[in-house]
Formats: structure tokens, sequence, C-alpha cells
């Protein structure tokens, strides 16, 4: 692109889905988009950043004071996810920076995904499928790898956002109990489906599967140590589908490992990539996926969309679909 186009400019710091920034490009903006699998290193990230005015951006960049300081033209950042715990807001806000999310287009996808992590640590999925591959299959056997029934137990929700509210929709097809804490009580949500408010040690106790869809900010980090995890029954068992700093994971490991819980399933950890040498990998009531909630086609371009729809408003002068500040 040369230095003379005077189209407004976009960086778009990772090689998103086929599809997902078109928006961009509709619009005639001046898009640059980083080419390689892995994110771009921090220097090259600050250097990008110094002529343009819009940056879409996923939770592999950091937006702070100092990238800020980088971009003395940024005017909107549109995170390519729900959760933007990577951005500064306050600066951003400081500095008429508008930020922007992707609510909403993958709630769903992220709920089934929780599903498949609620199945596979109740009914040992993960350990039946090593069983099979390590040729420990000698025919039926009444004894072998015997699960906890989901249907008809108590699932605790833990923030009912978008997310959230998705996962207990679905428990109500096998017939759970849906009980849920947030920092809001919702009437009109209760009002929609048989989901009850209860404080998070009521939750706690009662669960047979706590699931995390809080929000991650400073006042809920490491929301769940040693004390919740000795609150939770002996059988019942966590998984966390939002922010792996949501979870204490030395705590975790330590209760999985001598049984205060009866297993994990995490989609988030803390940091990520967790290491292959994680003593939590070794715990065969804990499963650990690459952070894939929304690692759908589908999705994942939608979440492209949307968040390009929001940059483009942006430079354009009109109300961005959803903004966060
Ligand atoms: C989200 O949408 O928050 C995903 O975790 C990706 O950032």
């Amino acid at each position: 692109m040369s230095t003379s186009d005077s189209r407004a400019s976009v960086l778009v710091t990772r090689r998103f889905p086929d599809g997902s920034t078109q928006p961009l490009l509709d619009a005639g903006l001046q898009v640059e988009q980083w080419p390689d699998e892995q994110p771009m290193s921090r220097d090259v990230l600050l250097e990008k950043v110094g002529g343009v005015n819009g940056i879409l951006a996923s939770i592999t960049e950091r937006v702070d004071q100092e990238l800020l300081d980088a971009a003395p033209a940024l005017r909107v950042v549109a995170e390519y996810g729900v959760g933007y715990d990577n951005i500064d807001v306050e600066a951003c806000t400081r500095r008429g920076v508008i930020v922007c999310n992707t609510p909403g287009v993958l709630a769903e996808t992220t709920a089934d995904l929780t599903w498949s992590l609620i199945l596979t640590v109740g009914r040992r999925i993960g350990e039946a499928i090593d069983h099979v591959k390590a040729g420990q299959w000698q025919g039926w056997n009444p004894n072998v790898l015997l699960g906890q029934d989901v249907h008809h137990r108590t699932l605790g929700v833990v923030g009912l956002g978008a997310i959230g509210w998705q996962v207990a929709r679905r428990a109500l097809g096998f017939d759970m109990r849906v009980l849920y804490y947030s920092a809001h009580r919702h009437p009109e949500l209760e009002a929609e489906a048989p989901v009850t408010y209860a404080d998070l040690d009521v939750l706690l106790r009662e669960s047979d599967f706590v699931s995390i869809h809080a929000a991650y900010t400073p006042a809920t980090h490491h929301l769940f140590s040693t004390p919740q995890f000795k609150a939770m029954k002996p059988s019942a068992y966590l998984i966390n589908v939002a922010r792996g700093g949501l979870i204490d994971q030395d705590a975790v490991y330590a209760a999985c490992r001598d049984g205060e819980i009866a297993g994990a399933a995490l989609d988030v950890t803390d940091p990520e990539p967790m290491s292959v040498s994680d003593p939590l990998l070794r715990l065969p009531n804990v499963v650990v996926v690459p952070h894939i909630g929304s690692a759908t086609v589908a999705t994942r371009i939608r979440m492209g969309n949307l968040a390009s729809d929001n940059i483009v408003a942006v430079l354009k002068g009109t109300p961005p679909p959803t903004a966060v500040n």
C-alpha cells in the first residue's frame, strides 16, 4: 500500500479464518493482516501500530498504555472475542479510543463446548479413549470406567451472561436442576426458564457440576481456590471455559489429586499454552483442551465479521454495534 494512500488503515493482528475481515475490505479500508500462524512479537506489533487508525486484535495481543503511546492515530480496538482482559479499557477511554468485543455471536458455540466438557469428565471419555488406544479394552466389563450421571443432577453456573445462559438452557434438556451465581440477579431469565439464583457458597455446596462463565477482572482473579474446592462436593466436577486466571491452578491440582473434587475440565489455563510438563496433565481426572470454546468455522467467521463491523462503524463515525466503553 502506498504511503500516500489516504484511506483509514487497520492492522489485523492474526491470520483469522477466510472471510472474517471481509467487511473491512468491503468498506474500502487499507488493511494489513499479519500472515503467519503464530502472533507477531511485541516489538513488531509496536512498530506496526505506528500509523494505524484501527486494530483488530485477539487475546494474544496486549493493548496497554505502551501500545497506545506507539499508536497516536488509533481510534478503535476491536477484540476478536467476547473477553477483553488483554485490553486496558481505562487507558483506551482516556485516549478516546473505542474498544469493542464480540458478545453473543459465540455464546451457543461456547455452550456446546462446555457441554462436551461436562459429559467428558462426568463419563470419563478422555480416560476411555486412552484405554482403547493403550490396548486395555478386553471386552465389556461391568466395572470398567464407571462415571457419574449428568441427567437429573445439579448444574451450578457461575456467571449468567450470554454463554452461561446458553449452558443453563441446555441443562434443562438433561432434566438438571440449575443454580446460578452472578454479579447481578436475572429475574427476566428466571421467568423464562427454571434457573435459580444462589449465593456462591450454596451453589458450590449443592452442585454436581460447577461451570465457570464469569468475566476475568482483578476482582475475579482466583475466584476459585482452596476454600471453594473444599466447599464443593467430593463427587463434583469443575469446568472452566472462561479465563484461566479465574482459577488458582495449584489449588485445583491439589483438589483433583487429593479427591477434594472429582475432577476438572479446562478449556483455558494460566498461562496459555499450558506447559506439557504441567502436573495437571498427569491427573487422570483432569481434561485440558486448548482454548477452543468458540472454535467452529461459522462462529469464528461471525466473530471476525462483527469485529470488522465495529471497526468500520467507528472509522465511518457511526456507533459501533458492540462497544464496551
Ligand atoms: C473469547 O471470546 O473471549 C475467547 O476466549 C477468545 O478470546
